[in-house]
């Protein structure tokens, strides 16, 4: 049996993948604050043969975060990988309107989360000798550009610095760190743009789907091969297109 502990799993990427990799073969375990959407991405899942539990929790409170790895521990006795993928942005998030509670919510849900969630399954991937560790950071955790904001650009760094760390302590356990970083993608997380975005804007984007597609690849490589980082963004890039017509 296949464990996967998917975080930010009712919507979005982490939707698509715990939809994908529950059709790879994996038990499925579903995390996010809001109970009913998990609810209705595990109900899809088991309808069409899969096997999902759902464990609602808020992942900036390192308690929660260390009860549902007790409970992979207790009910699985191992995991195979957790994909590390609950993250937020806010709408107030230039300079001239950020907050102190904004960074704090930027840095938690995006940051501390991440590290609660590796911390949590880390002793159990050791015991074992090994497990995939993937984190969604973004294209904001490479490169420093103002659409995305200071606290989301600044946390998404911090995710890139701790998935490659990972790997340069862990390797020796066979452990294995991935650190994806989408361009733009069609989620729910876009309605919190200043900015609206309209459907043929989304329509050109990557899709949830197209991220599930790449943590499917990466999770089927052999345990002896490790893909470190990965950029995928949409083809009509849009940031490109906009520095192109500025002939910068
Ligand atoms: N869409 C993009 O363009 C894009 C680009 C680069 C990177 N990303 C990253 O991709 C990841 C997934 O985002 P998405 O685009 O799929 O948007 P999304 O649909 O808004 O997904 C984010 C998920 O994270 C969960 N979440 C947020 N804070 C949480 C917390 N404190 N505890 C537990 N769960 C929490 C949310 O569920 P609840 O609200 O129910 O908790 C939600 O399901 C994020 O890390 C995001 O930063 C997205």
């Amino acid at each position: 049996m296949k464990i996967a502990w998917i975080t930010g799993a009712g919507s979005g990427i982490g939707e698509a993948c715990a939809i994908g990799l529950a059709q790879d073969g994996y038990t499925v375990v579903l995390s996010g604050r809001r109970e009913a959407p998990l609810a209705d991405v595990a109900g899809r899942i088991t309808a069409a043969g899969g096997t999902a539990h759902i464990r609602p929790a808020d992942l900036t409170r390192a308690a929660e975060v260390q009860a549902i790895a007790d409970f992979i521990q207790s009910e699985f006795g191992r995991i195979d990988l957790l994909v590390n993928n609950a993250g937020l942005n806010i709408t107030q998030r230039a300079w001239a309107d950020l907050t102190p509670a904004g960074v704090d919510e930027l840095v938690g849900g995006n940051l501390s989360s991440a590290f609660y969630c590796s911390i949590a399954v880390l002793p159990m991937m050791r015991a074992q000798g090994g497990g995939l560790l993937l984190h969604t950071a973004s294209m904001a955790g490479r490169f420093v550009s103002p659409l995305s904001g200071a606290g989301y650009t600044a946390t998404k760094h911090g995710v890139v610095a701790m998935s490659h760390s990972i790997n340069m302590e862990e390797c020796g356990h066979g452990i294995r760190s991935t650190v994806m970083c989408p361009g733009e993608v069609s989620t729910p997380i876009l309605d919190k743009r200043p900015n609206k975005l309209s459907a043929e804007q989304r329509a050109e984007m990557v899709q949830p789907e197209d991220c599930a597609a790449l943590v499917r690849f990466v999770a089927g490589m052999p345990p002896h091969v490790c893909i470190n980082e990965v950029l995928i963004t949409p083809t009509r890039n849009r940031a490109y297109l906009a520095a192109m017509e500025r002939k910068l």
